[in-house]
């Protein structure tokens, strides 16, 4: 199934020690079939500047972003249980509550937009939603930066990050080092990328098996590359029309419809990372699917059309449970000099996008990139692909492989289970 492609990896010893482990898996001697996948391997670690990371990571946990001094982004956005918050939809100040489910902020410098119907374009420019919104923070960023400055370190920190700028504490310095930060959430090295890397035993033989539907079935051709999904819209309701059975449409139902104002965006939304799904439950937009389960019964239903055996949909849900990596906030601590990513890939991560084809506008074409054994059910590529407008996706261009080295350990990450 793997394609077999000789590589000349140049090992890093210096990433090995950092994740400390005792086994480097030699690429130069294994099979490495990533490049083959439709689904690439997130880099080990990443290029962030470490002052503005540190001061991001407090601004990250600091409530008094919130109007009453109550509500941090990590309120709702828990690193410590898959970086989002357990709810069918999210609780803000005063107890109001929202119409969507919070995603994951793990991997989201992955996404090509930032939320369901991708109004903001980086992540800096979406931490304006949250602390701006009446139902979660309900701040005014002139209050915000008055309390920062009160404070006795902040104004230190933010000096050493910010040295050249004549207003240290400022809008735009906050939101950039929150960005910051939130670059350094990815959680590389989970089981199913060392598989990618080539260790054939870190997956074992039903979740290999969901591998092959996954691709078969064609969910790849909307959940893929690096963040397996976060690269592209695709409408809710493909094949059968789920907000009729469900009923009671909201506003938030409208997906990208909100943000264009086109017909054929009713709907539509952000195909979410199945990264972090293992830990995210409840899922899709509306927090409707309790379990990973659920949500794959959804996408069967109404995403494709079509019954599967349980034994089948149980493998799919072994499969995204590999997905899931390690998170560390020591990801950013490491020596930039020493660094094993690619020119491209740093250059990628300064502009904000990781390693995702370049963000189209608009819903997009797809269609199945990869069959394991024959054809993709003709009714089903077909089908999927009627539904786009753009050009045909482009799978050329993930996330490079980052660190030829590749870790052998097994994720430690705890976390709400999706069953
Ligand atoms: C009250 C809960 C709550 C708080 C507080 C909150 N968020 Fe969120 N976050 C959400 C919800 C809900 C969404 C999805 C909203 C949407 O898509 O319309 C979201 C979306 C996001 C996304 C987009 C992820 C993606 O895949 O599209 C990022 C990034 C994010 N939040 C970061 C932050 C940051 C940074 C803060 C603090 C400044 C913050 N959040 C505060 C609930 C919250
Ligand atoms: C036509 C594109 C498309 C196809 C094909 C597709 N998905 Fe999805 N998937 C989506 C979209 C869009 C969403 C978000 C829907 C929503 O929440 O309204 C989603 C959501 C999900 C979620 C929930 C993630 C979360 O965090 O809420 C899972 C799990 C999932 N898909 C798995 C699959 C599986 C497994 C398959 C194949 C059986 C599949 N998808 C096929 C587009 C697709």
């Amino acid at each position: 199934m793997m394609h077999t492609r000789q590589t000349t990896p140049k090992p890093s010893h210096r990433l090995l020690r950092a994740f400390g482990l005792s086994l480097a898996l030699s690429l130069g001697s294994a099979e490495y079939g990533a490049a083959a996948e439709p689904i690439k391997p997130l880099p080990v670690m990443i290029e962030v500047n470490e002052a503005k990371a540190e001061l991001g990571r407090l601004l990250f946990h600091e409530p008094r972003l919130s109007k009453n001094d109550t509500i941090s982004c990590a309120t709702c956005h828990d690193l410590s249980a898959g970086g989002d918050d357990g709810q069918v939809v999210s609780t803000g100040i005063e107890g109001r509550t929202g119409l969507v489910n919070a995603p994951t902020v793990f991997n989201s410098a992955y996404n090509f937009k930032q939320f369901w119907d991708g109004r903001a374009h980086t992540l800096k420019e979406q931490v304006d939603g949250p602390l701006q919104s009446r139902i979660e923070m309900e701040s005014i960023w002139p209050d915000v930066v008055t309390k920062l400055f009160q404070d006795k370190d902040y104004p230190r920190m933010f000096q050493q990050a910010y040295p050249n700028d004549s207003q240290i504490i400022s809008r735009e310095n906050i939101k950039d080092a929150i960005a910051e930060f939130q670059r350094s959430l990815i959680t590389p090295n989970s089981r199913f990328d060392q598989w990618l890397r080539g260790n054939v035993g870190a997956i074992n033989e039903q979740e290999k098996e969901g591998y092959a539907l996954f691709k078969r079935y064609g969910c790849v051709s909307c959940h893929q590359g690096a963040n397996v999904g976060g690269n592209m819209f695709q409408v809710f309701g493909v094949i059968n029309d789920y907000f009729r059975k469900r009923g009671n449409i909201t506003d938030a139902d409208l997906g990208r419809f909100n943000v264009t104002g086109n017909e054929v965006d009713k709907h539509a939304f952000k195909v979410p990372s199945l990264r972090m799904a293992a830990h995210t439950a409840p899922y899709l937009h509306d927090g409707s699917a309790g379990t990973l389960r659920d949500a794959v019964d959804a996408m069967f239903e109404f995403q494709l059309g079509r019954e599967a055996p349980d034994e089948d949909k149980e493998a799919i849900v072994a499969f995204i449970k590999t997905l899931a990596g390690e998170y560390r906030e020591s990801n950013y601590r490491f020596d930039l000099g020493e660094s094993p990513l690619s020119a491209e890939f740093q250059e990628d991560s300064r502009n904000g996008h990781l390693g995702q084809s370049p963000a189209p506008n608009g819903l997009q074409e797809i269609s199945v990139v990869e069959t394991v054994e024959g054809s993709p059910p003709a009714d089903i590529a077909e089908t999927i692909s009627q539904n786009g407008k753009a050009p045909p996706l482009r799978t050329g261009r993930a996330a490079k492989p980052a660190a030829e080295s590749e870790a052998a350990g097994r994720s430690g990450r705890s976390g709400r289970s999706g069953r």
